[in-house]
């Protein structure tokens, strides 16, 4: 089985110091300890960007070497049609994750272009969303 990629959009580098009664005070290392405890084997490779265009380069990477994404393209997730173009391009499993519940947020998060292309979408987990959104790629893929 190919890996399981894990996107990281903008401000995400600073997962753990950032606005931590929002996003909590665990990090991207944490987020990949959990993501490599719920893959059972599957290889995961993590990245984050703070840049549109780098993310989108990663996402066209995945088509070839991924067989699943995990994305949370934080504030690029409300206004990227750039983003969800390319992951139209992308034929595996898609799972949209948010560390906050989005929708008890401001009206401008509560739109997601990501939404559009994604098989699920988990918000208000905390990072535990990316663990759920890597069993669940696993799932639809064992079914394939
Ligand atoms: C976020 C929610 C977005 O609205 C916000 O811009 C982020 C993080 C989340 O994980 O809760 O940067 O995607």
């Amino acid at each position: 089985m190919k890996p399981i990629h894990i996107l990281n959009g903008p401000n995400l580098n600073l997962l753990g110091k950032r606005q931590p009664e929002i996003y909590g005070h665990d990090t991207l290392d944490d987020v990949a300890t959990l993501c490599r405890q719920a893959a059972g084997g599957v290889e995961i490779v993590q990245r984050q960007s703070n840049h549109e265009g780098q993310l989108i380069d990663w996402i066209h990477e995945a088509r070839q070497d991924a067989s699943g994404i995990v994305i949370n393209a934080a504030a690029y997730t409300h206004t990227s049609v750039a983003i969800l173009d390319a992951l139209n391009t992308f034929e595996g499993p898609v799972m949209e994750v948010h560390i906050s519940q989005v929708h008890r947020r401001e009206a401008f998060r509560h739109h997601s272009f990501v939404a559009q292309r994604a098989d699920g979408v988990i918000a208000g987990l905390g990072i535990e969303g990316y663990a759920a959104a890597v069993r669940r790629i696993c799932q639809l893929n064992r079914k394939d």
